[in-house]
């Protein structure tokens, strides 16, 4: 009577199926990984703003009545291009004071309008009114209007322009 054994070493078949499963494995790694990183890593980046914005010639500016400039920046979030519209009233005071002021409302963020009739800024969504220097005169909005830094070089204005 003979005995059939199983052999605990493995056949030469095997062991190749298994060499083989594993050099497919780091060669799928190999490749894959680094294709996996290309599509994946644009996501993975958030584009942040932190720039001086040149506004221009600081002589441009009329003294005593605000004058808004306007300007647009791209911002890159993974592959998301969105694409920002800023608003500043730039007012130059008699005495040589500057203030350079968002044009957005504090309130839910529509733009606000410069009114040489109202001697204000007035907000058409809900009817706010700003005063010269930002200042909330009437209506909602919990803040006065939002100041940019600033600096002047070689007679030219910059605003600090921040965005997480
Ligand atoms: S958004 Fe300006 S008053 Fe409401």
């Amino acid at each position: 009577m003979t005995k059939k054994t199983s052999s605990p070493n493995l056949s030469r078949r095997d062991f190749s199926k298994i060499v083989m499963a594993f050099l497919g494995s780091i060669m799928g790694a190999i490749v894959g990984i680094p294709i996996i990183g290309y599509i994946i890593s644009p996501a993975l980046k958030t584009q942040t703003v932190d720039e001086w914005v040149s506004l221009g010639a600081l002589d441009g500016y009329p003294i005593g009545t605000p004058k808004l400039f306007s300007f647009t920046r791209t911002k890159v979030n993974g592959w998301e291009r969105t694409t920002n519209s800023f608003g500043v009233f730039v007012l130059r005071k008699s005495g040589g004071e500057l203030k350079v002021l968002s044009n957005v409302c504090t309130h839910l963020s529509c733009r606000v309008k410069w009114s040489d009739e109202d001697s204000a800024y007035l907000c058409p969504c809900h009817d706010a009114q700003f005063a010269i220097d930002g200042e909330v005169i009437y209506g909602p909005p919990p803040h006065p209007m939002y100041e940019y830094e600033f600096k002047v070089e070689e007679g030219n204005i910059l605003i600090h322009l921040t965005e997480g």
